[in-house]
């Protein structure tokens, strides 16, 4: 099988340490090791990889494809513990041809919508994610559209590379100011709060909606205005950006007709998921000129993106790059060894996602 001698092939085994155990015979005994296997989804950091394959028995990517479902099942089959991205679709198709040994999903990421929770649940698999650690690298990301877009940075730029730019005028290529303005934050969780923070700084108004309020410190912090209403919140915004998780409860939240609720010069920001914004409701209404423009780090269809945005210039688009640091990776590389020894070690691994958390 693919997984179990695949020194050369896609699957790469990590090392053995063997130990010596067994010394009640008086001499010691070299017995295979115990480690639990762990099959890793996509190339991590290599000082990941050297620690996981150090820790455990570990079967990494080498050429760094995504899965197909045909090897996340064989995957599934013969590993203790799957890491998966963001790019693997752990649905109950795939849980349901697990293997007896197979009790953690550590995910690689802090967003499981990818993962089937209540049938891992079912299965008494345990799921934990990567939370803190790319948090101000996806609120920079976020304030980094909310910046490009009414500044016209990325269309700047693409005018410079054609070579037509014909020089300076008091009229040429005007954007609009952010200073003053205000964001309508969906999702005011720890990215929500680190790009509410990141705005006050520039001078934007802080408004959020959320499914609960936050602590009043918080709001008295952020000079935020709670907003139970996002229909009514939506209406008066000059900027919204999304930073909630996407749930069944979430999917289309951004829905067409909530769109329609924004002002016409108002900008859409979204590095959450793709599937919480009507991608194609989105794009007709930024043709018609509805919205003033939109920056997308993340799409419905992934890597997929709406040809008819391509087209439009008051449009920033990036490839899901909101935790792309390397420090980032690294730490959520370290929280998926943390919470895989923990579980070996038989403790509750610190990043358990629960399905009633979301
Ligand atoms: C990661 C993310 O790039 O952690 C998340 O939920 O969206 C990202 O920033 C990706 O999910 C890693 O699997």
């Amino acid at each position: 099988m693919r997984f179990k001698e695949p020194p050369t092939g896609l699957w790469t085994r990590g090392r053995r340490v063997a130990r010596s155990i067994g010394k009640r015979s008086g001499r010691s005994q070299e017995m295979p090791s115990k480690k639990p296997v762990v099959v890793v989804s996509r190339k991590l950091p290599d000082v990941i990889e050297t620690r996981m394959m150090e820790l455990f028995d570990t079967r990494l990517n080498v050429d760094d494809h995504p899965m197909t479902k045909t090897e996340l099942i064989e995957a599934v089959k013969i590993a203790d513990v799957l890491v998966p991205t963001v790019t693997d679709r752990i649905d109950a198709g795939i849980l349901s041809q697990a293997g007896p040994n197979l009790k953690l999903v550590a995910n690689f990421g802090t967003g499981v919508d990818h993962i089937d929770l209540a049938t891992a649940r079912q299965r008494g698999i345990t799921v934990t994610n990567t939370p803190g650690v790319l948090t101000e690298d996806t609120a920079d990301m976020a304030m980094a559209l909310i910046m490009s877009v009414p500044r016209r940075i990325a269309e700047g730029e693409r005018l410079i590379r054609s070579g037509d730019w014909k020089g300076w005028s008091p009229t040429f290529m005007l954007g609009h100011r952010i200073w003053g303005k205000r964001l309508g934050i969906i999702g005011m969780g720890r990215i929500g709060q680190a790009v509410a923070r990141r705005a006050k700084a520039f001078g934007m108004s802080i408004h959020y909606h959320n499914r609960k309020r936050v602590h009043p410190d918080i709001e008295t912090e952020l000079e935020a205005t709670y907003w139970e209403s996002l229909d009514q919140m939506l209406a008066r915004m000059d900027v919204v950006t999304v930073h909630c998780p996407h749930t069944p409860a979430t999917f289309h939240l951004l829905s067409a007709r909530r769109l329609e609720l924004l002002p016409k010069h108002a900008y859409v920001v979204n590095t959450a998921r793709g599937e919480i914004v009507d991608e194609n409701a989105l794009t007709r209404m930024l043709i018609r000129g509805d919205l003033a423009g939109a920056g997308l780090d993340v799409f419905e269809h992934e890597p997929a993106v709406n040809p008819k945005l391509l087209a439009l210039d008051n449009v920033v688009l990036l490839p899901h790059l909101g935790s792309a640091t390397i420090e980032g990776r690294v730490d959520m590389g370290e929280k998926v060894l943390v919470n895989i020894k923990t579980f070996a070690d038989g403790h509750q691994p610190p990043d358990r996602v629960l399905a009633s958390m979301f």
